[in-house]
């Protein structure tokens, strides 16, 4: 596998967005980067002049807390990539995920999970159980009519990830989005592992997009930062609660390498997707193992024509109910790194369970599960390098 049809109508669009568009050198000196303003704090000609512009926080430079010039530019071209009017950056992508439930959920609330969700987002939830916000997920039906018969009366967001960042099902975002805005209900989509580039959530009708930034974007394993990505109306709420107060705030020197990361990114994502998919197949056709959860193997791929691509995590599963087996095939491999987090150069392997499965926790998530974020090495090198592992089964 070499070659992937881009089946991106935005392609061209995005590409620019990753390079050029927004940036005016001429500004700056002809300098091709924008500058980085370290700034805490932007002073003003007068007090008089202070105190008109401090009326607006949102769109006045006052403190780096609430807005920085070369934070806004990182911000200006994520809120473009996902085709939404707004975005904030945060210092974290659970930054971004905090300050969003801050804001939108309130004493009474519940919280519909769709599809397996990155853990901490569970763990808040369980601590919101005090604030009497309560939280109730859906694993594996996905048929709108069941999602529909898991509403209750107190419904007010629904939260998903498509595909999930473990066993990688998807699901229909526009007809989950209908249903949701049928009942007036938010929705909320973490979109980190398909990056705007493959999949655009907004246009199909979802309220709110989160990032971590500290995958794709980043992409070098050296950074962490997070995004929301809104409305108006609902960014104006988030930027008054959930951000201004939690004050996760990503610094301009972090904003420059992300704009750094996001320069690369199409290029990047594209080899990712290859790698994967050459790797994907060579485990599909395994004698030893059972599944392979990569959308292009599970047939999944594009099956609601929301998808342009896909990136470089899958995961699959091997024919045994031993997780100590699922270990030693793990420390067998010589070529991948053994490490959380996902979307940098650098192939990495794990198993979510830790050598601990606990049923009741695991989230739908198999027991012999190897999840694997293919980098940017010869692919021929990684196949090697899973054919010695898995030779023990
Ligand atoms: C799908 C997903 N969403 C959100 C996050 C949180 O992002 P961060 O680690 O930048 O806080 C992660 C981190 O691994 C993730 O995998």
């Amino acid at each position: 596998m070499n070659f992937i049809e881009n089946t991106s109508p935005y392609w061209a669009e995005d590409v620019s967005i990753c390079l050029r568009e927004g940036e005016n050198p001429a500004e700056y000196y002809g300098s091709i980067n924008p500058p980085v303003i370290m700034s805490s704090l932007f002073t003003f000609p007068s007090y008089t002049d202070m105190s008109t512009r401090f009326h607006d926080i949102k769109k006045e430079y006052i403190y780096s807390r609430g807005r920085n010039p070369t934070v806004d530019f990182l911000e200006r071209k994520l809120a473009r990539l996902e085709r939404g009017e707004y975005c904030k950056c945060t210092s974290s992508g659970m930054g971004a995920i905090t300050a969003t439930l801050y804001s939108l959920l309130s004493s009474g609330d519940h919280v519909l999970l769709v599809n397996n969700i990155y853990g901490p987002v569970i763990q808040y939830l369980e601590d919101a159980k005090r604030n009497n916000i309560s939280f109730s997920y859906i694993t594996d039906n996905f048929d709108m009519d069941f999602i529909e018969s898991q509403i209750k009366p107190n419904t007010k967001m629904i939260y998903f990830e498509s595909p999930a960042t473990m066993t990688f099902k998807e699901l229909h975002i526009k007809k989950l989005c209908e249903l949701a805005k049928k009942k007036g209900i938010i929705t909320v989509c973490d979109n980190t592992c398909t990056t705007p580039l493959f999949q655009k959530p907004i246009t199909f009708g979802v309220d709110v997009v989160l990032h971590s930034l500290s995958k794709y974007i980043g992409g070098h394993s050296d950074l962490i930062g997070g995004a929301l990505i809104t409305s108006e109306a609902i960014y104006e709420k988030i930027y008054a609660l959930g951000y201004l107060l939690q004050g996760s705030v990503m610094s301009a020197q972090d904003a420059i390498l992300f704009i750094r990361g996001l320069r690369t990114l199409p290029t990047r994502l594209k080899q990712h997707e290859i790698n994967a998919i050459t790797v994907a197949e060579y485990l599909s056709a395994h004698p030893k193992v059972k599944k392979v959860n990569h959308p292009r193997c599970l047939g999944t791929f594009n099956q609601y024509g929301e998808n342009y691509g896909t990136s470089g995590l899958f995961s699959f599963e091997i024919d045994t109910e031993d997780l100590k087996l699922v270990g030693k095939v793990l420390d067998r491999l010589k070529k991948f790194y053994f490490g959380v987090s996902w979307g940098g150069f650098e192939s990495l392997a794990l198993s979510p369970h830790f050598g601990k499965f606990d049923p009741v926790k695991n989230n739908g998530i198999p027991l012999s599960i190897i999840r694997l974020s293919i980098g940017l090495e010869d692919s021929n090198s990684l196949i090697e390098d899973l054919e010695q592992a898995l030779s023990i089964l």
